[in-house]
């Protein structure tokens, strides 16, 4: 029998994300566009844990963080300050002098000078940037032009200023946002780690420039303690610390957090050292200045920033394949996502024991109601046996399948089953609410 590859574990996550409502092809029935993927009911729940879980860690249970959430399309002029209309933010690309196909320079696979599709000769490199045109307004002209966002990054720099009039944060402090970003990949691929629209969950923090080593170690250990909270294991995650060649325009240092993803060590989040970069040539594009004040000192300066960048899609991506499972129960094989409770799209899924019973029915209908408006994210199912439900629940997740049967009607008990270990429990009614306010 032919082994399993990583590659497989791939092939069985995305057909898992399509036939289970996580992730579908873009523009599905019109044959897909490359690079963009629509999440499903279960995928956009997945999705929003994770954001909520984040926003909740870095923003809420903290003093020193402020949310924003910018817009969008900027003023062209924000590109040009940031270095992103320059050299820095394209990619080397080589065009076929005989199909056209395009490719990214540095991942093709040898020196040959060889089109990988056609065998046709490659043309010389050229750069190529990555930002998404086009026009505001009724005018196609130059003046009109502006750019989808490659970075969420921008929408705080440019409210750095309005934030500081708002509030008067003392230094340390950051600015937080979750949004959308677009870079025009040359070669999207690997489902969703390379795509062409994606999500950013950024954080933007101001120190003073004598202080960055300090809080850009502090950072790293945030950043530790997320990866183990979503449930990605330690030795699955690599740190690597990016050369100067390989850094981006703005940075001083840069760490890489990669994920061993099927496809390669990969990255999966960055922290970088961004100084005084972007602040700075704001101040100076725009005319404002965007300096910081400190009452005590009496102090006059622009403070330095450390970056903590986490992709939203990619999480989603290295929590699926970290939480997939097959073993055998009961004699059977089975599949099933050991998501960590807090993130799995349904906590518990409800069952009367039989479809055909109508007072099993009913009452199952009545804990469902109650538990719904504690927990939000729970199913009711009555098809098929009651073991090919738990397989349902087991392949999305959901930690928990309460079920309904004779002896509840009895004596209001029910039993509780659980997704590892496949093991259930009776317990009373009066307890099932409390305790799934704990998972
Ligand atoms: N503001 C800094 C910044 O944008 P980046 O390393 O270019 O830095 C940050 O991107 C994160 O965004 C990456 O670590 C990754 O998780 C995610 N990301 C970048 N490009 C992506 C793409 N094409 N598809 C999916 N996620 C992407």
């Amino acid at each position: 029998m032919k082994e399993e590859g990583p590659r497989d574990l791939m092939e069985k996550i995305v057909s898992l994300c399509k036939r289970r409502g996580f992730i579908y092809p873009g523009s599905d029935i019109y044959g897909g566009l490359s690079g963009t993927f629509d999440y499903g009911p279960l995928g956009v729940e997945l999705k929003n844990n994770i954001k909520n879980l984040w926003w909740k860690t870095f923003v809420e249970t903290r003093e020193d963080m402020y949310g924003v959430d910018a817009s969008i399309l900027m003023n062209a002029k924000v590109w040009e300050a940031s270095g992103h209309t320059g050299a820095g933010f394209t990619d080397p690309l080589v065009e076929c002098g005989k199909c056209k196909r395009r490719f990214r320079a540095d991942t093709l696979p040898n020196e040959s000078g060889k089109c990988p599709e056609c065998g046709g000769i490659l043309g010389g490199e050229r750069k190529f940037n990555l930002m998404f045109q086009t026009n505001i307004g009724a005018s196609e002209d130059e003046a009109s032009r502006i750019y989808l966002r490659p970075e969420t990054a921008q929408g705080m720099f440019v409210n750095f200023k309005n934030v500081l009039d708002s509030f008067h944060p003392k230094l340390p402090f950051g600015l937080a946002q979750i949004g959308k970003a677009f870079r025009n990949e040359i070669a999207p691929r690997d489902f969703l780690f390379r795509s062409r629209e994606f999500e950013q969950m950024e954080i933007e923090y101001f120190v003073r420039e004598e202080d960055w080593k300090k809080h850009f170690e502090n950072w790293k250990e945030e950043m530790e303690l997320w990866i183990k909270t979503i449930g990605l294991s330690s030795e699955k995650v690599h740190v690597l610390e990016v050369p100067n060649e390989d850094r981006a325009h703005y940075s001083k240092r840069t760490i890489d957090f990669e994920f061993d993803f099927p496809f390669g060590k990969k990255e999966l989040y960055g922290l970088a050292y961004r100084t005084d970069f972007d602040l700075k040539n704001h101040s100076s594009a725009s005319g404002i200045d965007l300096v910081y004040f400190d009452e005590e000192t009496k102090e006059r300066f622009t403070p330095h920033v450390i970056e903590p960048t986490f992709g939203v899609d990619r999480t989603v991506l290295a929590v699926l394949l970290e939480s997939y499972r097959e073993d055998e129960m009961g004699g059977d094989g089975r599949v099933y996502l050991a998501l960590p409770h807090v993130l799995a799209p349904v906590k518990v899924a409800v069952f009367p024991l039989l479809k055909n019973k109508p007072e099993l029915v009913s009452k199952a209908g009545e804990v469902y109601k109650t538990l719904k408006k504690e927990i939000p994210q729970i199913s009711f199912d009555d098809n098929g046996n009651i073991g090919k439900r738990y397989r349902r629940q087991d392949e999305i997740g959901t930690p928990f399948c309460v079920t309904i049967d004779f002896e509840t009607l009895e004596n209001d008990t029910i039993t509780i089953r659980s997704r590892d270990s496949g093991e259930q429990e009776r317990v009373s009614l009066d307890v099932l609410e409390e305790r799934f306010m704990k998972t």
